[in-house]
């Protein structure tokens, strides 16, 4: 009796019981005009695609393939669909297909697990004002980025910028989920896209080498420009804050060169007719690109390099982080003639801008208004 006991036990840890479900997202990335990128994650391997509505109710699924190969098989998926109109409006609905066993000529599925439909909004191209929330630093602690977002704030935003250390290292996936992606999930990332600007911490740990993989930025890198509504947005990655030579680096940090890159991109981009003409440029970076006294090395490699680029180019704002404390520089104190706004890790910023001006307000998590700036 004991023996057949024993078997039963064996037979029943050998089957997978746990049923296979979405187990992170969806979330929109990359939304331009055109097309949005919609990632999500399953607990076993799975085949992603998208089923879409338009505005006039046609009806299409979406898979991606590369290289001829539909994409699936792991537990990330990344669906973009192109070919969108601006200024519309589309229902979506994620579906993820089991796959229990992938060889070369036999392939089983398991269970198709299909979501309730969400929906977003492309971005007109004749929109005349655009809004937007900036939270930064938050360092894993989802839950004060909860408290803000739960008090209705922002609510309507068109686009959120996660401006960097919104994990204190990237040891393991985990840390991206609990650490700030769940929660915009929870209150609006099915429905309105975040950029992750990446921060000095989000550069740290493993896990680093793979953050692309859990985001989509447009060109495929971490700085990039696009319009949405009267404003230019130019992300910027700012890179480490020590020397790469640091000890703690043990020799795997290139910065500097990396940064130069950077440099020669913005160069290019700030003579670009998307600049020129747009109405108002604001500069989305981590560390805040200003002359001081005393700096440390990669806000001193920022402010040399960058800051004559950007004073000569006429940005109109710059909206930082960083440094934990609320900050506002003046144009005529930020040593580069520009207005920089540095966002502290307890506050958040909630931006309007229209034809005229750019308003700035800085709450914190209750809603409270801590300060309002006004860039003409
Ligand atoms: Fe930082």
């Amino acid at each position: 009796m004991l023996l057949i006991v024993l078997c039963l036990g064996a037979i029943s840890q050998s089957i997978d019981n746990d049923d296979f479900v979405v187990t992170h997202g969806p979330y929109l990335q990359n939304l331009s005009p055109s097309g949005v990128t919609i990632i999500w994650s399953t607990n076993k391997p799975a085949v992603p695609g998208v089923n879409l509505v338009t505005p006039d109710g046609n009806k299409s699924f979406i898979r991606n393939s590369h290289d001829g190969i539909i994409d699936g098989g792991g537990l990330i998926h990344k669906v973009r669909i192109d070919g969108l109109e601006p200024g519309n409006t589309y229902r979506y609905a994620i579906n993820s297909v089991q796959i229990l066993k992938y060889q070369a000529y036999r392939i089983y599925y398991g269970d198709t697990l299909a979501r309730k439909a969400e929906s977003f909004t492309t971005p007109s191209l004749k929109s005349e004002k655009v809004s937007f929330t900036v939270i930064n630093d938050v360092h894993e602690n989802s839950g004060k980025m909860a408290n803000y977002l739960k008090n209705g704030n922002s609510v309507n935003h068109d686009l959120y910028f996660f401006n960097g250390d919104m994990v204190d290292w990237l040891q393991e996936t985990a840390q991206l989920f609990r650490g700030f992606i769940d929660t915009a999930v929870t209150y609006f990332a099915t429905s309105k896209p975040f950029y992750l600007v990446r921060g000095n911490h989000e550069t740290r740990g493993f896990v680093a080498r793979e953050l692309k993989s859990y985001f989509d930025f447009k060109d495929d890198r971490f700085y990039y420009s696009f319009n949405n509504g009267p404003v230019h947005f130019l992300v910027l990655d700012c890179g480490e804050d020590k020397p790469d030579g640091n000890r703690y680096y043990y020799g795997l940090a290139d910065f500097d060169s990396y940064r130069l890159e950077e440099l020669e991109w913005l160069k290019k981009e700030v003579n670009s007719d998307a600049y020129r003409n747009a109405k108002h440029r604001i500069v989305i970076v981590h560390m805040p690109i200003i002359k001081e006294e005393k700096q440390g090395h990669g806000l001193r490699f920022l402010a040399d390099n960058f800051g004559p680029v950007l004073q000569s180019a006429g940005i109109d704002l710059m909206i930082s982080a960083h440094t934990h404390r609320n900050t506002f520089y003046e144009a005529g104190k930020s040593g580069f003639g520009y207005p920089v706004l540095v966002n502290s890790n307890n506050s958040f910023v909630e931006v309007e801008a229209d034809l005229k001006v750019i308003k700035a307000v800085v709450k914190d998590a209750a809603g409270k208004l801590i300060a309002e700036y006004i860039i003409k």
